[in-house]
């Protein structure tokens, strides 16, 4: 075949071991977690790559004193690994690039990588689609309260089909308000439209139409809630979004209104959304992610109209290889001396 053709022909996992660039002496690469196995492997064929088996998550001081003893060029980091300003200070001098698998940055300390000379990379658009479905299956499981039906057959105690059993929220004909509308508040709507949803949108700019397909753009925010039968959340964590969505905000969406979070637990203040969630004021939540994970606000866990999931946005197998190749892309162009595709700092 020629290479012309071959290029028309999907990559596997297996395609990233084909080419190895040639790289001599080979730089130290550190994992901070288990990554997939086509992922560690590509690593481990072009660096010299220290890998995590046992998937402990490390503090940000541990991994800076990892990359120390392991004379670490650039770490591979993922959310969830605090790299505060005090860990960034402590990375040795080596590193030259920190390489985060995910799309957020919000557990690194941008201003201090940038202080510190660090080049930060992430991993956009191939985590797009996995988790607008992700967002999907938290509107619909919300809406339909799945979490009560499937406890109720875990529990062994269905009694059987009934005509008013488990009523949730249709759907469709409801307004989805989404903030946030870049890549993945965009896609979100075009699945939410296909199930009959208006779609609603705030975002610091007004998308050309193009783009907008129909939606109604509220250039506030706060005026956007007032017509959110369903909102959904896509913004960045940061200092000024912290618990952004507090009682006040919630006083603003309509009675019985649905909440979706699949951006940053940190954007919501939870102690509000728990007490609206009890006092009816919230049909119902879907999130996926929560202020200080793995130890969510305890109260979700007893609520009966709270249909939850482990940060689980980006976790397909395919999705997930993505990152680690575009990670490693990242990498591979900040350590010849290349522009990096996915630089954030
Ligand atoms: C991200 O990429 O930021 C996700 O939250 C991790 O999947």
């Amino acid at each position: 075949m020629t290479g012309s053709a071959d290029s028309a022909i999907p990559r596997s996992a297996d395609d990233h071991l084909a080419e190895p660039p040639s790289a001599e002496p080979r730089p130290v690469v550190l994992l901070t977690r288990r990554l997939p196995d086509a992922v560690e492997a590509r690593a481990s064929r072009d660096y010299t790559a220290i890998l995590n088996p046992t998937d402990e998550a490390l503090s940000g001081l541990t991994i800076a004193a990892r990359a120390a003893e392991t004379g670490a060029d650039a770490v591979l980091c993922c959310a969830g690994d605090r790299l505060d300003a005090a860990a960034i200070a402590a990375l040795p001098e080596r590193v030259r690039l920190l390489a985060t698998f995910s799309v957020g940055t919000d557990h690194i300390d941008l201003a201090a990588a940038k202080a510190r000379g660090l080049t930060v990379t992430n991993t956009p658009d191939v985590l797009t689609d996995a988790t607008a479905d992700i967002a999907l299956l938290l509107i619909l499981g919300a809406a339909r309260r799945a979490s009560e039906g499937e406890r109720l057959i875990r529990a062994d105690a269905w009694t059987g089909w009934t005509p008013t059993q488990l009523m949730g929220t249709h759907i469709g004909g409801k307004r989805l308000g989404i903030i946030g509308m870049g890549r993945i508040g965009q896609a979100v709507a075009r699945r939410a439209r296909a199930f009959g949803m208006t779609i609603h949108y705030s975002n610091r700019k007004r998308l050309p139409p193009e783009l907008e397909e129909g939606a109604v753009y509220h250039s506030d925010p706060d005026a956007l809630l007032t017509v959110s039968d369903v909102l959904s959340l896509h913004f960045p964590a940061t200092a000024e979004t912290r618990h952004w969505l507090n009682a006040d905000r919630i006083g603003r969406l309509p009675p019985g209104a649905i909440l979706i979070n699949t951006a940053r637990g940190t954007v919501v203040d939870d102690r509000a959304v728990v007490a609206a969630l009890r006092g009816g004021r919230l049909a119902a939540v879907g999130l996926d992610v929560f202020e200080n994970e793995p130890n969510l606000f305890a109260d979700y866990r007893d609520l009966p109209n709270s249909f939850l999931l482990p940060h689980l946005g980006s976790a397909t197998v395919e999705t997930r290889n993505a990152m680690g190749f575009k990670s490693l892309d990242n990498i591979d162009a900040a350590l010849s001396g290349r522009e990096p595709p996915d630089r954030v700092v």
